[in-house]
């Protein structure tokens, strides 16, 4: 079995619920506390023994790639001011030289469109996807957690969760063969279906461990449910040829391209610093 090495991190999406905040600063650069959306993930990722990532970005991201280079004349600035801490900080977010790749999606036609792009950094591999805008507090990183599924069951994994009735026409759902617990056996995938239609409440989230051949599928650039090329399509089409599970993670998602999610997230994460914790629970106490 080939070890999980790759990322792709689609953030090519033009983030229209947040705007106008979005107009020309990336949604994955938005802030929950004092780091970026990008910055959880990738920082997910490495926890995960990722090595190598893949950004589809679009036009105006460029910040996203900006933000993982060296900033030169920032770094000898807090040097010589002795802003020993914040430099550290800084200098644990630069990659390994060559580790991040960025392709070009001229046209947001949809994630499974956006995954195609990254078919040529794919190769043969394995590879985790993580979109983010699902931003998630777990103590064991979600994608290492999927990581270990992939070892488990040698195929496809996703990270899934159960979602009231009623909200999971706004998911890609699962069509479950058998469940034993942590994991899910998967016998089919539908995108959006209408609720009176969906095979189960269980609902696929941001993080994903695809085998390649979901590539030779995505090729045919089929348009799925909203026009869009549909990431769920083309995994559906793996099932009976490859192992595809679903992962009940352990802890918690924050939709941060919805602003409630958003929002909640500044709370969740805030209360996690101890720095901040004490001061966030007294205002929180004003707005009763
Ligand atoms: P969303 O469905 O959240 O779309 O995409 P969006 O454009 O970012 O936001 P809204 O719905 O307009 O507010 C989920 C993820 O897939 C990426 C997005 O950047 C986000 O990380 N994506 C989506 C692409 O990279 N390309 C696409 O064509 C579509």
């Amino acid at each position: 079995m080939k070890p999980l090495k790759k990322a792709v991190l689609p953030v090519a999406g033009f983030g229209t619920r947040f705007l106008p905040a979005t107009k020309a600063v990336a949604k994955e650069m938005l802030p929950v506390v004092d780091r970026p959306l990008i910055q959880y993930a990738v920082d997910e990722a490495r926890a995960a023994g990722i090595e190598q990532f893949c950004f589809i970005t679009g036009r105006g991201k460029t910040a996203i790639v900006e933000h993982f280079d060296i900033a030169y004349e920032l770094e000898k600035s807090l040097e010589e001011r002795n802003k020993a801490d914040i430099l550290a900080e800084l200098r644990g977010l630069a990659v390994t030289p060559g580790s991040i790749v960025t392709v070009r999606q001229q046209v947001p036609m949809g994630l499974g469109h956006a995954i195609w792009c990254a078919r040529a950094f794919v190769g043969d591999d394995p590879f985790a996807i993580i979109l983010p805008d699902d931003l998630m507090q777990c103590e064991t990183s979600c994608v290492a957690q999927l990581a270990e599924a992939y070892r488990e069951t040698g195929g496809n994994v996703v990270a899934i969760e159960e979602v009231p009735m009623e909200r999971v026409n706004k998911y890609g759902v699962l069509d479950i063969e058998k469940d034993m617990g942590r994991l899910v056996s998967v016998k089919g995938l539908v995108e959006k279906p209408p609720v009176e239609k969906a095979p189960s409440n269980l609902t696929i989230i941001g993080r994903y461990v695809l085998m390649p051949e979901v590539m030779t599928h995505l090729a045919k650039l089929e348009k799925g449910a909203g026009g869009e090329v549909q990431l769920t399509d083309s995994m559906a089409k793996l099932i009976g040829t490859q192992p595809f599970h679903g992962l009940r993670y352990e802890g918690r998602r924050f939709d941060c391209g919805d602003k409630l999610g958003f929002l909640e997230a500044q709370i969740a994460f805030a209360l996690e610093r101890p720095e901040l914790a004490p001061a966030v629970r007294g205002f929180l106490d004003r707005y009763r």
